[in-house]
């Protein structure tokens, strides 16, 4: 057993990593005159190591500690690949294996259902990335002004920001985005942005700048900033978007660009918008989807409901199959883009309401499958964001009584939560698991449920 050897260091073997990505052990500690167990948790560690590691911190029954040594290197350590591993917080994991990864990320999806009780049917499989490196075509850049521009990303547990020189978790276009910033000449000498960078088909970006998070006074320099910019580099940027007092203006080349395929369908999108950010893995995301709502065939003769739809990611290739989809969203312009979408796609059963999805759950039950916007739906697919579902919608969700639910989770302590209250009326049948996003911590987790 791994033992305290002094007063705040800790020798032991890492047995797992824990859902933000850290190396987990246990630590003997003396307490009351008894020898309790104590997990303790350690960055950069991998699982398999054998460190020493100094403990720099005890919150109630948890240690946290840094690396002193890896006394013996696990071989599932592997080599980073990023010169700004372990300073830049936009990844944590390039230290480990890919394949221990996708063991990891499974084992936590089972690890918080089975701590709630949950008993799932399955041993947890995770589904790789289909690609690697670079596969993010969406994602928030970090940006200080000094005299010049530093852009990257945000340090681990700091809000200071990373001027990186590459990146290989977002786009290779978004890397060139970030050179282009951190090279641009500019004498604007303070203030702080973020924005939000999309891919397009074609490979070019575009830019959302948010002015209104910048003082009045500081706005037009920024502009002025984004839009030479985009003047220097039209060969990378297509379009800066900039949001100011509940507008969105846009500069640039005509928008059409912003637009990615999946399932045979091509989608529409807005930076502002939701979308599922490893755009080649969405694809392995909505076929099994696909598969598990359908599996049982009975489903195309249904209506399903699609809550949280975002732009119609998953509503339209299901409407290909179902009788029809009505699709819930809360935000209007992902509404716009649905509609749009479908349109586009010659997509004609699916029905887009901009509703929070705990104001239609509400009206559903209340008007029991009488009107057209609320229909009897024997199958229900939840993909709320990583709050998990709130207690208003698990209340109307146990009144609706859908036969199946798929669950499409993008965080397994919410997941395990929700199970916890839907698995006494409904039992877990498939849990499958997709990695998104290699070398972070995050999984996505499938999980079909049927009524009992
Ligand atoms: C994880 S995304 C899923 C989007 C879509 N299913 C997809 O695959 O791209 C969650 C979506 O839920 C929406 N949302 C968040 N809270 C909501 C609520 N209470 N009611 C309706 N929509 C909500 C967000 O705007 C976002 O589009």
């Amino acid at each position: 057993m791994p033992m305290a050897r002094e007063s705040g260091a800790w020798e032991g073997k890492i047995e797992s990593l824990s859902n933000e990505g850290l190396g987990v052990g246990t630590a003997l500690v003396q307490e009351g005159g008894k020898t309790l167990r104590r997990p303790v948790f350690i960055p950069f560690a991998a699982p398999g190591d054998v460190i020493l590691a100094n403990v720099t911190d005890q919150k109630r029954k948890y240690l946290f500690g840094e690396i002193d040594a890896v006394l013996k290197p696990s071989p599932q350590r592997t080599e980073p690949v990023c010169p700004h591993f372990m300073v830049c917080g936009g990844c944590n994991l390039q230290h480990v294996s890919y394949e221990e990864q996708l063991r990891q990320k499974g084992k936590q999806i089972a690890y918080f259902a089975q701590r709630k009780g949950v008993q799932l049917p399955e041993e947890v499989r995770v589904l790789p990335s289909k690609e690697r490196h670079h596969y993010r075509w969406r994602s928030r850049i970090a940006i200080r002004f000094e005299g010049r521009c530093i852009a990257g990303f945000r340090k681990h547990q700091s809000n200071e920001i990373v001027p990186v020189s590459t990146c290989f978790i977002v786009h290779q276009s978004l890397v060139e985005l970030i050179s282009l910033m951190n090279e641009a000449q500019t004498d604007i000498a303070s203030g702080e942005i973020e924005v939000v960078a999309v891919v397009g088909q074609r490979g070019k970006v575009g830019v959302l700048v948010p002015l209104d998070a910048l003082a009045r006074e500081s706005r037009q320099a920024v502009r002025d900033f984004f839009e030479q910019l985009y003047a220097r580099n039209r060969q990378v940027i297509g379009n800066v978007l900039f949001a100011e007092d509940g507008q969105t203006r846009t500069y640039g080349q005509v928008q059409e660009h912003f637009t990615y395929e999946t399932a045979g369908m091509t989608f529409s999108f807005l930076p502002e918008t939701f979308i599922q950010a490893n755009v080649a893995t969405n694809e392995v995301l909505v076929a099994t989807a696909l598969e598990l709502i359908f599996g049982e065939a009975l489903a195309e003769r249904e209506v399903v409901l699609d809550l949280y739809a975002g732009i119609g990611n998953l509503s339209l290739p299901i409407a290909k199959r179902a009788r029809a989809v009505v699709a819930v969203e809360g935000n209007e312009q992902a509404v716009q883009q649905g509609i749009a979408n479908a349109l586009r796609n010659g997509v004609k059963n699916a029905t887009f309401i901009h509703s929070p999805v705990e104001r239609y759950l509400r009206e559903l039950v209340r008007k029991k499958g009488t009107h057209p916007h609320y229909p009897a739906a024997s199958s229900i697919v939840l993909d709320p964001p990583r709050t998990g579902l709130t207690e208003a919608v698990m209340r109307e969700l146990l009144h609706v009584g859908a036969r199946r639910l798929l669950y499409v989770s993008c965080n397994p302590v919410t997941l395990a939560d929700d199970l916890f209250v839907l698995h006494k009326a409904y039992a877990v049948r498939r849990v499958i698991g997709i990695d998104m996003f290699p070398d972070t911590s995050h999984v996505e987790a499938l999980v079909l449920l049927e009524k009992r």
